[in-house]
């Protein structure tokens, strides 16, 4: 049996807009995605927009009571930037009453809260100013930031400020999948270095709320790249791949800089953001106590085919390829690698000084799950088990060398809505029926995640 260490953190992750539903119930303003909905249904798998997801909202009590019950420790999810404060200056008291008490009845069944700030949800009527795109939104999230420290800090202890900063550069500036949908391989550099800074705020009001044993960290998608071949050109595909997508957050947050090597990327390539002076030094200044690892796929890349000067999108920088012996989740097109996360833990542990760490989303998607429901109603989804103990024994190995993970959560605890894909992938320990008010089922993987726990390994 692979034993992890004591007091690891086994849990799962999910967001508010992703779970929470009541989308305009509670003084709630509209996010984005609220009202993109509105705009545009057709983009939205079956038109299953955000405005009640899995109801969390009403149902949090008997979620956390589920949570207890497969003996989860922890749950990250993350406040409604615009619950708290639905025109960016005014508290919400009704949210503050939800959070509150959401927060304290996980405390009060043994799950301790993990919350994060920013998952994907900017408020629209930040969005109408230009989002990331305008420096102000750095103030905004700084105020943000301080409200939510202020307002729960006695409750949580641990923070996060971002989920996956990369994925709403990439997903609303270079490619089509979040609003605006532009195309802007520079503007995409701009609102990756606003959402930088307003990280680095975040952590300064952290500093500053001085919240007694509070710690705080970043969630960021890891896909290591695995380059084609050791040609010269491949190794550097590889680190123009690493170095956009995972040091570009990764090296500030942890070591307080960020790399010459990106910078130098940029400035050939006429992509350099617009900074203040007094950048750099608050970046140096304010670093995170603990990174969350969001692992699903590799990237593998090699050197690009005729790469435009200057580029205008990452493929100018490094190419994609099909390795042969892939294994695939087809329901979600990514492809099924766990040695990565052996790779992951020690890049940790050597190139970010062993800062501590953890899993903070792994999982499987999967579509149309209901074909493996039993006679007794379950889901028995023992490909879902068979990932996670292959990931896991990954990780152990890299505990075993030193690395400093403390967890592993899962994407999801109760299926959840994903974005444009709405509910077609299903991720959770519990299926949510949609069709019938939302009911919860245990699924054979939260069963086998008990034990689990239970035994602290497998
Ligand atoms: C992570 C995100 O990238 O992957 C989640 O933090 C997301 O928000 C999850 O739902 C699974 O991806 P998807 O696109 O299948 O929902």
């Amino acid at each position: 049996m692979k034993t992890f260490p004591e007091n690891f953190l086994w849990g799962a992750a999910a967001s508010a807009p992703q779970t929470e539903g009541g989308a305009f119930e509670g003084g709630k303003s509209a996010s984005t995605w609220d009202k993109w909905f509105e705009l545009e249904p057709e983009r939205f798998n079956a038109e299953q927009g955000p405005s009640i997801t899995s109801d969390v909202y009403h149902r949090y009590k008997e979620d956390i009571l589920l949570m207890k019950d497969i003996g989860m420790n922890s749950y990250r999810t993350s406040i409604a930037w615009t619950r708290l404060l639905p025109d960016g200056k005014t508290l919400n008291q009704e949210a503050v009453t939800f959070y509150r008490k959401y927060f304290t009845a996980m405390i009060e069944n043994g799950v301790e809260p993990i919350i994060n700030l920013f998952h994907f949800d900017m408020p629209w009527w930040l969005m109408e100013k230009g989002g990331w795109e305008v420096r102000e939104s750095v103030d905004h999230f700084a105020f943000y930031a301080k409200t939510a420290f202020e307002q729960f800090g006695d409750l949580v202890k641990k923070w996060t400020t971002f989920n996956e900063p990369i994925v709403h550069i990439e997903c609303g500036y270079l490619s089509n999948f979040h609003y605006p949908c532009k195309h802007d391989f520079k503007l995409a550099v701009q609102v990756g270095y606003h959402t930088l800074m307003a990280h680095v705020y975040a952590v300064k009001e952290f500093r500053k709320a001085g919240i007694p044993d509070g710690k705080i960290g970043i969630i960021l998608n890891i896909s290591p790249a695995y380059p084609k071949s050791d040609s010269p050109e491949d190794l550097e595909a590889k680190e123009r791949a690493d170095h956009v997508n995972i040091y570009s957050f990764l090296d500030p947050a942890v070591l307080g800089v960020i790399p010459d090597k990106l910078i130098d990327l940029f400035e050939r390539n006429e992509l350099l953001p617009m900074v203040e002076s007094y950048d750099r030094e608050l970046i140096a200044e304010n670093t995170v106590d603990f990174v969350g690892m969001n692992y699903y796929q590799p990237l593998r890349v090699k050197a690009a085919v005729d790469p435009r000067f200057p580029a205008k999108d990452r493929s100018d920088f490094y190419n994609g390829y099909i390795w042969p012996e892939r294994r695939m989740n087809d329901y979600r097109g990514w492809e099924i690698y766990p040695e990565a996360l052996y790779d992951v833990a020690m890049l940790m542990k050597e190139k970010y000084h062993n800062i501590p760490w953890y899993v903070s989303e792994n999982g499987m998607g999967v579509a149309e799950e209901e074909r493996f429901t039993d006679a007794k109603g379950q889901i028995k989804d023992d490909y879902r088990i068979d990932f996670v103990k292959e990931h896991l024994e990954q990780l152990h190995k890299g505990i075993e060398a030193g690395s400093q993970c403390f967890g592993y959560h899962m994407w999801t605890f109760v299926d959840c809505w994903s974005w444009l894909n709405g509910y077609r992938n299903r991720y959770g320990f519990y299926r949510v029926d949609i069709e019938n008010d939302c009911k919860r089922t245990l699924k054979k993987s939260g069963a086998w995640y008990k034990q689990l726990i239970e035994n602290n390994g497998c």
